[in-house]
């Protein structure tokens, strides 16, 4: 079972698009999918139509609730979801004097079966506060969606080095999976060169796969569907199928 958090402190990444797409494109390979929403912005969870009742996952960390009352189904076929609540904004006031804190969602997966899912993929929020630093606890891997149409090399620097800071720290299975273009609009040279840009930088982490820049991507979460269910034939939909093969393949060298 791979657990995988999906993140980038810099703002419309692509982050909830490629954990909702990501993880469609896994279920349709047959994977079974476990999707946790860590994002108060509760993208993820309006996509897939599922958002929290009351405090949801604030709950869980606070309150000692178990992880598995608020397990979702979804509609779609292999995926289970987690939801966000806008409560999880307070959860850095709340923890601020809590001793291991940075391990609460850990903990919390410990809990459950985890072997009933195959993937679980962790949508995380344009910040590396408290959410962020329990996603990376937690999770063995890192997918890192970066937006092709601005130069990303300098924030991707300070992640990493806080993926280096958590791996010394909190957890020494920490590693990163891949780099993921995403908005990439092959017709602008900008757009190439940052992707060349990533590419003499990061090497091997990068994946062959780029998001091109698809407006069904952005429609999609309006009808509460993955691409590949919203417009199976799109390039949005080919490209993440096309990334959902290259993780998949990862699969072997752990
Ligand atoms: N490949 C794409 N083609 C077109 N639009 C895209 C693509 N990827 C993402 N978008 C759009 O860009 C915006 C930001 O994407 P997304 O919400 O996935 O980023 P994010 O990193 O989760 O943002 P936040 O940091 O706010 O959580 C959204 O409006 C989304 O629809
Ligand atoms: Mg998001």
């Amino acid at each position: 079972m791979r657990r995988i958090a999906i993140i980038n402190q810099k703002g419309g990444s692509g982050k909830t698009t490629t954990t909702v797409n990501l993880a469609a494109s896994l279920a349709q390979k047959k994977r079974r999918v476990l999707v946790i929403d860590l994002d108060p912005q509760a993208s993820t969870s309006h996509w897939f139509d599922r958002t929290a009742i009351e405090k949801g996952l604030l709950s869980v960390f606070t309150e000692n609730i178990p992880l598995s009352t608020i397990i979702c189904e979804t509609a779609q076929k292999g995926i289970s979801i987690i939801p966000s609540s806008s409560w999880l904004m307070g959860l850095e006031k709340s923890l601020a004097t809590e001793v291991g804190a940075e391990t609460l969602l850990k903990q919390k997966l410990l809990e459950l079966d985890l072997s009933q899912w195959d993937y679980i993929l962790i949508d995380c929020p344009p910040a590396l506060g408290i959410l962020t630093i329990n996603a990376l606890t937690a999770c063995d891997e890192v997918i890192v969606p970066v937006e092709a149409r601005i130069m990303a090399v300098n924030g991707l620097v300070q992640l990493l080095q806080t993926i280096d800071i958590v791996r010394h720290r909190l957890n020494n299975n920490l590693k990163i999976s891949g780099i993921v273009p995403c908005r990439v609009d092959s017709r602008t040279r900008h757009s190439r060169e940052v992707v060349e840009e990533l590419k003499k930088n990061f090497n091997d982490l990068v994946y062959k796969t780029s998001i091109r820049e698809n407006v069904r991507l952005s429609e999609a979460p309006s009808f509460f569907k993955p691409i590949n269910e919203y417009d199976p034939s799109s390039n949005g939909a080919v490209d993440y199928k096309a990334l959902a093969t290259e993780v998949i393949k990862q699969e072997k060298t752990l």
